[in-house]
């Protein structure tokens, strides 16, 4: 991507949506505005429903969610991409080149403080339970942060409308996010996935990703999957 926020591989990366061989739509992918972040954690929401309701996250976690995305956004606008149908936001990817100077700059600009008065003053209406069980699980993964090799770059999440699964648009995000990883000079990528997640882990050893270890957090094991740079890449359609 550049350094002005467009990603240079993304003005390509328009797809054809076509359901049933009519219905043509234009797939868009482009770099995330802070317009996106509500629409970004609806679908955040949907996608991961089973982990917020593990910890016990009730509606007003789309506020707490959003925020985290803004984090990052404001941290590192290039790292957040989203695919649009129409006007729809249908999925997004989520990377950084550097984790901790993503955690860091967000401590700079005063977003971990923003978000941790909004948490005690009660707007993400989380109560000590689930304020608990996320710190805990925040811990379990920056202590697993550092197993596997500490690498920074990391696709961080990604996540498609289940209305627009199974067409393309995971694969042309994720892409997008480690080409974006490459142009910061990534040499090794790391992320985490579920064992259970069939579709994401299938996705991520098409992109020559290969599980190096595993840590556990109060929702069960995380593996550990890291990719070199110099991976040959598969076709995307
Ligand atoms: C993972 C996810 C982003 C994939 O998005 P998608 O748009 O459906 O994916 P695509 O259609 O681009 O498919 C890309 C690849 O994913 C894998 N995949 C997708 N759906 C799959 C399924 N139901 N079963 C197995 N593999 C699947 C395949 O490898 C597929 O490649 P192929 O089409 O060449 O076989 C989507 O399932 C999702 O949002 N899941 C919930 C959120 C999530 O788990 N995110 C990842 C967290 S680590």
């Amino acid at each position: 991507m550049t350094q002005n926020g467009n990603a240079t591989n993304l003005p390509q990366r328009t797809a054809l949506l076509t359901r049933g061989g009519r219905d043509a739509r234009v797939i868009k992918y482009r770099q995330a505005s802070a317009e996106d972040l509500p629409a970004i954690a609806r679908l955040f929401v949907v996608s991961f429903a089973d982990s917020l309701h593990h910890a016990s996250v009730g509606a007003k976690a789309a506020k707490a969610i959003a925020d985290a995305f803004g984090l990052a956004l404001s941290a590192e606008p290039e790292g957040l991409i989203v695919a649009e149908v129409g006007s729809e936001v249908v999925g997004y990817a989520l990377a950084t080149g550097d984790a901790k100077r993503m955690r860091r700059k967000g401590f700079w600009q005063g977003r971990w403080l923003r978000m941790l008065w909004r948490l005690l003053t009660g707007r993400y209406g989380v109560g000590w339970r689930t304020l608990r069980a996320v710190s805990a699980d925040k811990m379990a993964f920056l202590r697993g942060a550092r197993l596997h090799g500490a690498h920074q770059a990391r696709p961080l999440s990604l996540a498609v409308h289940p209305a627009y699964r199974g067409q393309g648009i995971g694969r042309q995000l994720f892409a997008a996010s480690l080409e974006y990883l490459r142009t910061c000079g990534a040499q090794t990528i790391r992320l985490e996935v579920r064992p259970d997640n069939v579709p994401a882990r299938s996705l991520y050893e098409s992109f020559g990703f290969c599980v190096r270890g595993s840590y556990e957090d109060s929702q069960g094991e995380w593996l550990v999957m890291t990719c070199k740079t110099e991976s040959p890449e598969p076709e995307v359609a």
